[in-house]
């Protein structure tokens, strides 16, 4: 039988307890990538165990790496030189991030051939910016069979660039091509995410000179040679964002772990304008108020320090459920409303006008089939079957193990009634 797996859910049970957010995903996929710059051994802890892991070892293993899991959440990987300069598609094709082998390849030969990604259900999602970034230092690319063959004959050279909107990828790509080019790299409006923090302390551990990562401009003095190390990768700040709006849903008897809240303040900006109470003592969260408490609010996906677009999905389910009306604006990726669709047969009431979803409170949803079309798109199912009444079956949870680590397993844990199924195709 070939099967898609799927997640039932009986809403309405009441969830108490404490729940853990792991290693940040997308901390990890540059931190992988970047392993491919210099020969040695790296140690790498707190990597969550992910879906999106196992496709970026698949990817470091078919470019000549060894990776060995020395823990639940620690990896040995040992570069003993490339065996080939080429990403294939079968793999880059599983994982976007992949493209990110790019930056890491070129350090370390000044040539690449890396399959472009294509689009996703989120938006098409190009790579021009990081290509402009390539060329500013002194690569040059062609696009031959779907695949980016770029090289720069003389070796990287270091250069300006400015991006024309602050790309997250783009930036950590461009960041560690610069870190082995000859002279200087000054990226401007680059992207201030966290995990762009994390790649440069990374790299800067192996001897890399990158200073003004989290700002927007971060420039990079290139080094000759770099020397692997051992790192631990920050927290998932979305899948900690994840569990504080589901912790709010049930009235805070849920204690968030693994919160660093200097990476959440656009998220808890607007969680106090909803009126949320909270404490945060060391890296646990506990909400104080109740969902019936809180007011409805309007938000604007932007880039970091702004409202996140990756937890613009669960913060509608959250809403859906306060009595009046929210708005959210989505102003990062063109088609990031799939799961509306799917939350207002659950009962929810939400239009979409272009980028602009308008969201009129309900008292609560109901249990229904329904799709997840994306990673968070699919948290934001889970957190609203929690809440239903009857029972929800979400198909296409292959979305939601790209992101969250034994989800089910740790809902089981706080009461939840979830089990994992097979569904017929
Ligand atoms: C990263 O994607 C994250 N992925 C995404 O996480 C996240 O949603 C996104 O940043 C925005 O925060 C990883 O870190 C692995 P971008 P990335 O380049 O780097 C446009 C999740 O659920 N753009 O910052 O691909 C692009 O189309 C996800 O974990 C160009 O036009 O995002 C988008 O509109 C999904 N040209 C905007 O920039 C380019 O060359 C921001 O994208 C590059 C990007």
């Amino acid at each position: 039988m070939v099967g898609v797996e799927a997640f039932r859910i009986t809403g309405g049970k009441k969830l108490m307890g404490e729940i853990r957010a792991d290693g940040s995903k997308n901390s990890s996929l540059p931190v992988f990538m970047a392993t491919l710059m210099e020969k040695g051994t790296y140690t790498l802890k707190n990597v969550p165990d992910l879906k999106d892991i196992k496709t970026s070892i698949e990817l470091l293993v078919s470019l000549g790496l060894t990776v060995e899991r020395i823990s639940e959440h620690g990896y040995r990987i040992i570069n003993n030189g490339l065996k080939t300069l080429t990403a294939e598609y079968e793999i880059v094709k599983k994982m976007r991030a992949s493209f990110l082998a790019m930056g890491a390849i070129l350090a370390y030969a000044a040539k690449a051939d890396v399959s472009l990604p294509g689009g996703c259900n989120i938006g098409l999602r190009p790579v021009d910016l990081h290509l402009k970034g390539f060329e500013a230092l002194g690569v040059k690319y062609r696009i031959v069979n779907g695949y980016v063959e770029a090289a720069a004959k003389k070796g990287l050279t270091g250069g300006g660039v400015i991006l024309d909107m602050p790309s997250v990828g783009a930036t950590e790509n461009i960041m560690m091509a610069a870190a082995k080019a000859r002279g200087l790299t000054v990226i401007e409006n680059a992207a201030r995410e966290p995990e762009i923090e994390d790649l440069a302390d990374f790299l800067n551990k192996m001897g890399a000179k990158i200073r003004g990562a989290g700002t927007s401009t971060v420039i990079i003095e290139g080094v000759k040679k770099l020397t692997p190390c051992e790192h631990t990768i920050i927290s998932d700040r979305i899948v900690a964002e994840t569990y504080i709006v589901l912790a709010a849903l049930f009235d805070g008897d849920i204690i968030v772990n693994g919160v660093n809240r200097e990476h959440l303040n656009g998220f808890l900006l607007k969680l106090e304008e909803m009126g949320l109470k909270y404490r945060i003592t060391r890296n646990s969260m506990k909400i104080l108020s109740k969902l019936s408490d809180l007011s409805p609010v309007d938000i604007v996906t932007m880039p970091h320090p702004g409202f996140p677009t990756d937890i613009q999905a669960p913060m509608m389910t959250l809403l859906s459920l306060i009595r009046g009306k929210s708005e959210i604006k989505e102003t990062i990726f063109e088609n990031r409303f799939m799961h509306v669709a799917e939350l207002n047969r659950m009962g929810a009431q939400i239009t979409v006008d272009g980028d602009l979803a308008k969201i009129t409170g309900v008292r609560e949803f109901s249990g229904a089939n329904v799709m997840a079309s994306d990673l968070r798109a699919g948290a934001a199912l889970v957190l609203a079957a929690l809440k239903a009444r009857g029972t929800s079956v979400i198909n296409r949870i292959y979305h939601v193990d790209r992101g969250y680590e034994r989800l089910e397993k740790k809902l089981k844990k706080l009461g939840a009634e979830i089990e994992r199924i097979k569904l017929e195709l």
